[in-house]
């Protein structure tokens, strides 16, 4: 049989904003990859790995520093037909009804009104919005609401679905049943679309779905592995071939070079090293990873998927902590598997105040927006600054949404490791009785 021409071609693509400094931030550098017909392609990554940069390039939203896109056989030169977006944030204008918003998808088509309706019903049928045509989004659960995302995207037929983590902003009972109908919708030959591309930086939720795994590394964003998972449809969490897919992409992304702050990423933001987006993850969460570390049987080193199950954690939410303990170099994370610094044992063994001036020491050498945050407190006379001085330097190197996550997380372990104080009220930073 002759294979198909793939749907999607990416070749050498890279991506580039320039800096407030003049320099360059270099978000993607030489991605290739294929998305092929009947496929559901993941792309998995840590946060700020450039994985919706990539699905703005695909769909026409921005244009590459570098590289190539194909869409069916043509090249990418602004929005194209036969691409439609899922975000994760749903997105809906909350003044129309369902059905007004699904058919706003048809609006560039230039479709007859009649034949609008006809296939917005059908979408809105399809996706189980059924009776809900005349709602307005803030008379719908979270979940209701992403289906009408997906009605709005499906209701133009594109050969390529783009999902931007369209699960994540729902509970997870939610998310499930969304995902298991997608799936069941799609293995029936029911969607009106050739082949998905899913971002995810959910290890579980990749395995769930896709027939094909592409690992990005960061700084700059770039794939690192392809990995494809066999597994006929549907798929056991529960099932051991299951587990060991999980595993399988756990040490993809743990691998040398991928997940991982490098130190000299600093150097990648001269002047400042503030442009790391912080997982928003409180003290107690940290200390209580590094506790029961170094408590037996793990001694201080752990495999991460069996610490996750006995932790009774989802291994998604454990694998943050476990990098924010790397970074804080209370733990190193690699191959799947994290071991306790020196450092780290010494965190587990003391009391509260040692503790306190270990964490200390480690924010403010290894996590540059804290160390920042504490010298423009220092120098400033009144010793204060409002939350919109940084905010406004960290959207210089982010979006708003990861600079309000970053500064939430400085927050709770400057407050707790009493380098500064902060006035949630007034939103100001001071040294007042940090
Ligand atoms: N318009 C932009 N200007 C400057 N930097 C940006 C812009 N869009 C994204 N970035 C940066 O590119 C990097 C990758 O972002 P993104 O594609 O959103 O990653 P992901 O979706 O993997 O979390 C981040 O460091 C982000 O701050
Ligand atoms: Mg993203």
């Amino acid at each position: 049989m002759e294979a198909a021409a793939p749907l999607l071609e990416i070749e050498g693509l890279a991506m580039r904003f320039p800096r407030p400094d003049g320099g360059v931030l270099s978000v993607l550098e030489g991605v290739t990859l294929a998305l092929r017909e009947g496929e559901i392609l993941g792309l998995l990554g840590r946060s700020g790995s450039g994985k919706s940069t990539l699905l703005r390039l695909i769909a026409g939203l921005a244009r590459p520093a570098a590289g190539q896109i194909r869409l069916l056989g043509r090249p990418v030169e602004g929005p194209p037909a036969g691409v439609a977006m899922v975000f994760q944030s749903f997105a809906l204008f909350p003044w129309l009804t369902v059905l007004e918003n699904v058919e706003l998808g048809l609006e560039a088509l230039g479709l007859p009104a009649a034949e609008r309706r006809r296939r917005a019903l059908a979408a809105i049928d399809m996706i189980g919005l059924d009776g809900f045509e005349s709602a307005l989004p803030r008379e719908l659960s979270g979940g209701m609401r992403q289906r009408v995302g997906f009605a709005r995207a499906l209701v133009v037929h594109p050969a390529i679905l783009l999902m931007d983590e369209p699960f994540s902003a729902l509970d997870v009972l939610t998310a499930e049943t969304l995902r298991t109908d997608f799936l069941e919708l799609w293995s029936e030959g029911q969607l009106p679309i050739r082949g998905v591309v899913l971002v995810t930086h959910n290890i579980e939720e990749a395995v769930l779905m896709c027939d094909r795994v592409l690992v990005f590394g960061s700084g700059p964003g770039r794939i690192v592995a392809d990995i494809p998972i066999g597994l006929p449809h549907p798929r056991d969490r529960l099932d051991p071939l299951f587990r060991e897919e999980v595993e399988r992409l756990y040490a993809a992304l743990t691998a040398e070079g991928t997940g991982r702050r490098p130190p000299q990423r600093s150097e990648h933001l001269p002047g400042s090293g503030i442009g790391t987006v912080l997982p928003n993850l409180s003290p107690a969460l940290l200390a209580g990873l590094i506790e029961a570390l170094a408590r037996p049987p793990y001694a201080g080193r752990a495999d991460l998927p069996p610490l996750a199950a006995a932790l009774q954690l989802e291994v998604d939410r454990l694998f943050p902590i476990a990098e924010t303990l790397q970074m804080l170099r209370f733990a190193e994370v690699a191959g799947g598997d994290i071991r306790l610094t020196a450092e780290g044992m010494q965190f587990a063994a003391a009391g509260t105040d040692e503790r306190k001036r270990l964490f200390a020491r480690h924010l403010l050498a290894y996590v540059p927006l804290a160390a920042h945050i504490r010298r423009v407190l220092d120098e400033r006379p009144g010793h204060r600054a409002p939350w919109t001085r940084f905010a406004e330097e960290l959207m210089d190197h982010m979006g708003p949404e990861q600079a309000e996550a970053s500064l939430r997380a400085v927050i709770g372990w400057g407050r707790y490791a009493e380098i500064f104080a902060y006035d949630d009220q007034r939103r100001v930073f001071s040294l007042d009785n940090p």
